[in-house]
């Protein structure tokens, strides 16, 4: 079996990348599993750069190849807002509550009818150190409700609607969001990539 290191400890994507990538052969370590931890500064402008950044800080200190992801929510009526910010905005504008952010995107979108809502994601394979990053992308559209419907998921889903499952993500179960989630889109990339080479 060969060896990929996932440059994160958040279990939920650790179960994720590892119930896709063991069955075609790749064992999936954390940095943890090391006794490694990095903080890059992720002073990327899109996910891609963000994710190479975390890929490059962990592939200096393991000698396997790493991937890592990097995400966020883009809101069409708010020019993209908060984007690859999605997490520092919360921590630092919303004192790291999301109700506070449900209210003051709320707010901020007044009666603008657009309401749509992406999210994205970029996983970044670093195979080498010096090697060219391979960058793979997935998006889930949907739409902000109103106010928040349950506690599911993480993060912004309780104010999350998939346009593609037709489902609130905070009352979606975890394989019903996996079957069409932003990182499983690119997770897929990256295993057919894999799966090819
Ligand atoms: P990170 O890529 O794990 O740093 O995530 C960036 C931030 O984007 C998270 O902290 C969440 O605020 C938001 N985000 C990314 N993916 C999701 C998701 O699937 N559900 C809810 N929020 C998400």
């Amino acid at each position: 079996m060969k060896t990929l290191v996932l440059a994160t400890n958040n279990k939920h994507k650790l179960r994720e990348f590892k119930e896709m990538l063991e069955p075609i052969g790749y064992e999936v370590k954390t940095l943890k599993d090391f006794g490694i931890t990095i903080d890059p500064e992720e002073n990327g402008t899109t996910y891609g750069e963000n994710a190479y950044i975390k890929c490059k800080a962990a592939r200096a200190l393991v000698d396997h190849p790493v991937i890592s992801d990097d995400s966020g929510i883009e809101i069409l009526g708010l020019n993209r807002f908060p984007g690859i910010h999605s997490s520092r905005y919360v921590d630092s504008e919303c004192n790291g509550s999301y109700e506070e952010a449900f209210v003051d995107i709320n707010k901020k979108l007044g009666n603008n009818p657009d309401r749509r809502a992406e999210y994205h994601c970029a996983i970044c394979l670093l195979e080498n150190l010096e090697d060219e990053p391979k960058i793979f992308e997935g998006v889930c559209p949907g739409y902000l409700l109103m106010e928040p419907n349950g506690i599911g998921g993480f993060g912004y889903d309780p104010l999350f609607h998939c346009t593609e499952s037709d489902q609130d993500f905070g009352i979606a179960t975890e394989d019903e969001k996996n079957a069409v989630s932003h990182r499983k889109k690119a997770l897929v990339k990256l295993m057919e990539y894999l799966n090819n080479k």
